[in-house]
Order: C-alpha cells, then structure tokens, then sequence
C-alpha cells in the first residue's frame, strides 16, 4: 500500500482546530489517563475541550469520569462532564461486556464515534487511541484530520519498542509526531529523593533517537490511579498537586509544539 499524501481520504472535523491523538504502541502504560488528564488541563485554560475514546475492548473515558451506559434518546451525545464533551463505546455497551468484533467492525465503531457526534466548535480534541498499531488505529491515523500524535511510553525497554511501532505507524501516514510523553517516569520519596523502578530516561532517550520533542515525565502516584478510579481525574480532582502540575505543564508543551506548526494555537498564561 503506498503511503497516503497528507489531506488525501481525510474526512473533515468542521469546528475543531486541532485534533491530537494520544497513542502508544502497548497497553497499560497510562495513555487513557495521559488523555483524560491533558483534556483536563486543556480545559483550564479556557479551552474548548472534546476526549474521544477509540479504544472499543476497553473503554476507560466511562470509569474514569464516573460515567456508566448512556441511554441516547435521553443525553445526547457527545456526554458532557467536568466541561468536556466526551465519547466512548462505554457508553454504548457496558464495559465489562466483551465486545467481540473482528478488525473492519471496530474500525467502523471508531469512525461512527469519532464523525456522528455533533461536537459543535472545538478548540481540541483529544483522542485516546487503542493500544497496538491495528486495523483501527490505522484506519482513524489515515481518515482523521489529525494534527499530530503524542506518543506515550513508560521508561522501560520493552515499552519503548512497542512505543518505536506507533511512532512509524504515524510517520507512514504522514502524522506528526508531537513529542514523547514518558509516563510513570519515577516514585517520589519523602525525602524528596526518586525511585526508578521501571528503569530511567527511555522516554528521553526514544525522542532523541527519533528526533523528537520529549514532552515531559508524569511521575508515579497512587493519587493518579485513586482519582481515575473514582471517577474524577487528578487534574480536576486536585488541580494544585505536583502530579497535577506536571500534567498541566504537559499540556503547555503540547501546545507549543502545535504553535511552531502552520494550523498552531496559543494557550494564555495560567499561573502554576
Ligand atoms: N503515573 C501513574 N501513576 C500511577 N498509576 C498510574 C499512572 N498512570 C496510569 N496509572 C494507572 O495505571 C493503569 C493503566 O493506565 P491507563 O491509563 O488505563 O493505561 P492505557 O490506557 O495505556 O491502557 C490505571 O489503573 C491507571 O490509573
Ligand atoms: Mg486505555
């Protein structure tokens, strides 16, 4: 198959100005709360924020937003939440039914939840995608008009080849790689000393080797896991944590980047 060009057989998102899919090549690195937390700082910038859940097996937008199956007819989509317009095969089919859909089904689910929505005027829209560099990933890189990918990885060998597959996946459909955001990077102490238990500076090291921005570390903290599970996110639970911090820092070099790019916005300044 010959690469797409850039603009061939993408579907336009009317109203949204930038759309960043946050991808990595493994599942159980943090992508989902990567998204979720970065919507969230996007947010309190006085952003227009929309998250879209592509992961169809395991939708996570539902548990970590405190949301459950929507009846339609009742809440139309896109679910608003904390300020965000949010979708998710989650609030479609329970997740904790297995969804058994073979590669194209899924691939249709995603386009269905990513083009019927009416999302209104955006000023990003974040996408979660899937683990892996499969049939859906593939097909929402080439048919969405993506402005760039972040790729998440955790500081470990084996995270980081699977992290190198999602970044060529992009490369081969002409998306912009954004930046690298390394994700469960260390364990504070309270002596203020850091644990690397998953190793150290992988995420650093990849961008280097691919010769892109490295977008930040998001430390180890059971706060993280603890608000996602709640149904609250860090950012929007605790805004004034450290951890919260470096998520919103996250997002300023998210839109930096964007900024040195032809379609780039520009956040105002929120005091940290
Ligand atoms: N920095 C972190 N510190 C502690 N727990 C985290 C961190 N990032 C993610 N988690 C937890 O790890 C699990 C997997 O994260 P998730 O975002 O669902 O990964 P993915 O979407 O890549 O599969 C979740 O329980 C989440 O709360
Ligand atoms: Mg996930």
């Amino acid at each position: 198959m010959p690469p797409p060009q850039p603009g061939q057989q993408k579907t336009p998102l009317p109203g949204i100005k930038h759309v960043i899919a946050v991808a990595s090549g493994k599942g159980g690195v943090g992508k989902s709360t990567v998204s979720a937390n970065l919507a969230l700082a996007l947010h309190m910038y006085g952003q227009r924020v929309g998250l879209m859940d592509a992961d169809i097996y395991g939708p996570s937008v539902p548990l970590m937003f405190g949301l459950g199956t929507v009846d339609q007819t009742k809440t139309p989509f896109p679910i608003e939440k904390y300020g965000l317009k949010l979708m998710s095969m989650g609030f479609l089919v329970d997740p904790n039914q297995a969804v058994i859909w073979r590669g194209p089904k899924v691939a249709q689910a995603v386009g269905a939840l990513l083009f019927q929505p009416p999302w209104g005027e955006l000023d990003y829209l974040v996408i979660d995608l899937p683990p892996g560099t499969g049939d859906a990933q593939l097909t929402l890189s080439q048919s969405a008009p993506l402005t760039g990918a972040v790729i998440v990885t955790q500081p470990a060998e084996v995270s980081l080849i699977d992290a190198r597959k999602g970044v060529r996946m992009f490369q081969e459909v002409n998306v912009p790689i954004l930046g690298i955001v390394e994700n469960m990077s260390y364990l504070g102490l309270p002596d203020g000393s850091k644990l690397f238990p998953l190793g150290q500076g992988g995420g650093a090291k990849l961008a280097a080797e691919i010769g892109v921005p490295f977008l930040g570390e998001i430390p180890i903290d059971q706060e993280i896991s603890k608000c996602g599970d709640a149904g609250e996110p860090i950012v929007r639970k605790h805004p004034d944590h450290p951890v919260s911090h470096a998520y919103i820092r996250l997002a300023q070099t998210v839109v930096n980047e964007l900024m040195k790019r032809p379609t780039g916005g520009a956040l105002p300044e929120v005091e940290l």
